[in-house]
């Protein structure tokens, strides 16, 4: 089966990745890491803080990015009265759920559809969140399952004009496929003591199954690092894993190449088909409306075929797919296959 459904990686990981797995010592697991006796959390934490220029006591560490997210709206969200956090009105699900594991509730602000993409109205952002006042406010860039971002001069201005006892969340799981600058990140958790940016290895790096999910956190904020971080250090065979993935870059940007090849492709052959749209994407997936009525044709034949890809349910996008972004014979074989369905009806 090709599962082209919840936007994981079917390339192959890097060579220094298989090394790193074939290499391991198995011994090295009969004891825990070593490094918090100076103070550290994690030879990861220690490299990303190397990487990204932020301090390694404010880089965060998790179970993918998923834990990060859960720790930091769980703790933010019970500690203290206010309890909403603002979010995207076309977000990820798990966001809603882990606000109500809490007792949390959440508000929406809306994302507007334009020519070629759902785009932040970052001054409706500005607006909701000085009204609503909300504990947190969520950002993802890129947005899943709409596949658009925010530069770093929208989010300085976001940052620049909200309350600063708004924590901000910025779920960056899908970071790095079209933007390499990370520069801006150690300037801004830097300057804005409540600001969260989370990160992962499942997307970019290829590895949903290694769950390693890292962030970087702003000044001031020794409390919640002690609530999220381990105590007795983290996993010793991922930490070798994690390091081998963020030094094998080049090899990820050419896997971002043929995902460039696939977004043209979806935009060539089906942008003007009547009832398409194709979503410009800078994630590993890319959204499309479809006209719906070839629905039930069409997860039969990619059924047929081997294939899966997300069809949407979320009110105001149940006449969209979401397609992960795989190798290219993939890629081809599905925009062959909706084509097909389309032009037999
Ligand atoms: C928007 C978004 N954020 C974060 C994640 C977390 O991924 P992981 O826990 O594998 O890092 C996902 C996974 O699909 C996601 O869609």
């Amino acid at each position: 089966m090709n599962f082209l459904d919840r936007n994981e990686f079917n390339f192959e990981p890097s060579q220094k990745v298989v090394d790193a797995i074939r290499n391991f010592d198995p011994k090295d697991l009969c004891f825990y890491t070593r490094i918090y006796d100076q103070g550290k959390k994690s030879v990861i934490s220690v490299r990303l803080s190397e990487i990204y220029n932020v301090p390694e006591e404010r880089i965060l560490l998790g179970y993918g990015g998923e834990d990060i997210l859960k720790n930091v709206v769980h703790y933010f969200l019970m500690v203290g009265e206010r309890k909403t956090i603002l979010i995207p009105e076309f977000s990820w699900w798990y966001y809603n759920r882990i606000a109500g594991e809490c007792g949390g509730n959440f508000e929406m602000y809306p994302l507007h559809e334009t020519e070629d993409t759902f785009a932040y109205d970052v001054d409706e952002v500005i607006e909701y969140t000085n009204r609503i006042h909300p504990r947190m406010l969520l950002l993802a860039s890129p947005n899943n399952p709409t596949g658009n971002g925010l530069t770093p001069a929208e989010i300085g201005r976001i940052m620049e004009n909200i309350p600063d006892d708004t924590m901000v969340l910025i779920d960056e799981a899908y970071a790095s496929f079209i933007s390499t600058d990370t520069a801006y990140i150690a300037p801004l958790v830097d300057k804005y003591d409540n600001l969260i940016i989370s990160r992962t290895l499942s997307k970019f790096y290829g590895l949903p199954g290694l769950r390693v999910g890292f962030g970087f956190i702003g000044k001031g904020h020794d409390q919640f690092i002690s609530f999220i971080n381990k105590y007795l250090g983290f996993n010793r065979f991922s930490e070798a894993v994690a390091l081998a993935a963020l030094d094998s870059d080049e090899h990820y940007r050419k896997v971002a190449d043929d995902m460039e090849w696939g977004r043209q492709l979806y935009k060539r052959e089906l942008d003007m088909l009547p009832g398409f749209k194709v979503y410009k994407s800078v994630a590993n997936f890319i959204l499309i409306k479809y006209p719906l009525e070839i629905s039930d044709e069409l997860k039969k034949a990619l059924a047929l075929n081997d294939y899966k890809i997300k069809f949407m349910t979320d009110k105001g996008l149940e006449s969209c797919v979401r397609i992960t972004l795989g190798r290219r014979e993939q890629t081809q074989a599905v925009c062959d296959t909706i084509k097909r369905v389309f032009l037999k009806k």
